[in-house]
């Protein structure tokens, strides 16, 4: 029955998320990889999370890039409520990435979806160390960092290492080192290998993932049982109170191991 299906799934959500060391998972039917509406599936359980658990007061929202996170917000509606005010930043710079999937334009997408507020950051992801620095110092990039530093909730995917690496057209050497060091995933600009241990860090401006700690409202949203394994590896170090959303597909690939 309809009910038996409802339960099942919730016990999967549980196993999950304690087999994760994480907060809580969120799973919606079908494989992402194989449906592309499964993604405004969990773009839309996102969604309903947020509005329940986004307090009042002013919200600051820092949100990632990548076309799950483009997808997602499609399904954004209202979360302004009375006492409740959101302001969505980008939480790095843009990227070596189309526009419609820099976190920039997210942001935006999902400020204006929402009713709420946005700030932009205007400068590339994908940077040399010296400029990095010196971009640093910019007061107009300076004031938007401050605000990405002082947000309470953060939303981020999570990818496969090599498309990613591929994706943002990283070097062949940096390529060869993310093989050597056996990276599997990726996200805020970082790659992880199987144990979720950090093996490369792009150069970039955007949230450190030690400043993931202190946030409250975590969530990561990613589907399709080929980012299974990208996933668990990145939950292994993940602040404690994420929350996944995923589909059954990775759900299933994961618990099959545990
Ligand atoms: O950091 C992770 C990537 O942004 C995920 O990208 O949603 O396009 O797979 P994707």
């Amino acid at each position: 029955s309809l009910m038996d299906q409802v339960l099942g799934m919730q016990q999967i959500e549980l196993r999950l998320a304690e087999y994760l060391g994480i907060a809580r998972c969120v799973i919606a039917t079908g494989d992402s990889d194989k449906q592309n509406q499964v993604i405004s599936r969990l773009g839309k359980l996102l969604y309903q999370l947020l509005a329940d658990q986004l307090p009042d007061g002013e919200n600051i929202i820092a949100v990632m890039g990548g076309t799950t996170m483009a997808q997602a917000a499609e399904q954004f509606e209202n979360l302004e409520t009375a006492k409740r005010h959101n302001l969505f930043v980008p939480a790095r710079g843009g990227i070596g990435e189309l526009m419609n999937v820099q976190a920039n334009t997210v942001s935006a997408v999902m400020a204006m979806r929402t009713n709420g507020a946005y700030r932009a950051i205007y400068v590339p992801e994908q940077l040399s160390l010296n400029t990095y620095e010196s971009l640093l110092q910019e007061p107009a990039i300076a004031e938007v960092l401050a605000l990405m530093q002082g947000a309470n909730c953060v939303i981020h995917s999570i990818g496969r290492a090599l498309p990613m690496a591929a994706r943002r057209k990283m070097s062949e050497t940096d390529i060869l080192l993310l093989k050597r060091k056996g990276a599997v995933a990726e996200s805020f600009g970082y790659f992880f290998n199987e144990k979720g241990q950090i093996v490369y860090k792009s150069p970039r401006i955007g949230l450190k993932l030690s400043q993931l700690q202190d946030v409250p409202y975590v969530y990561a949203i990613a589907g399709g049982r080929s980012k299974a394994k990208a996933i668990a590896a990145y939950m292994k170090n993940a602040p404690k109170q994420t929350c996944l959303i995923t589909d059954e597909a990775v759900a299933s690939e994961i618990l099959k191991g545990a």
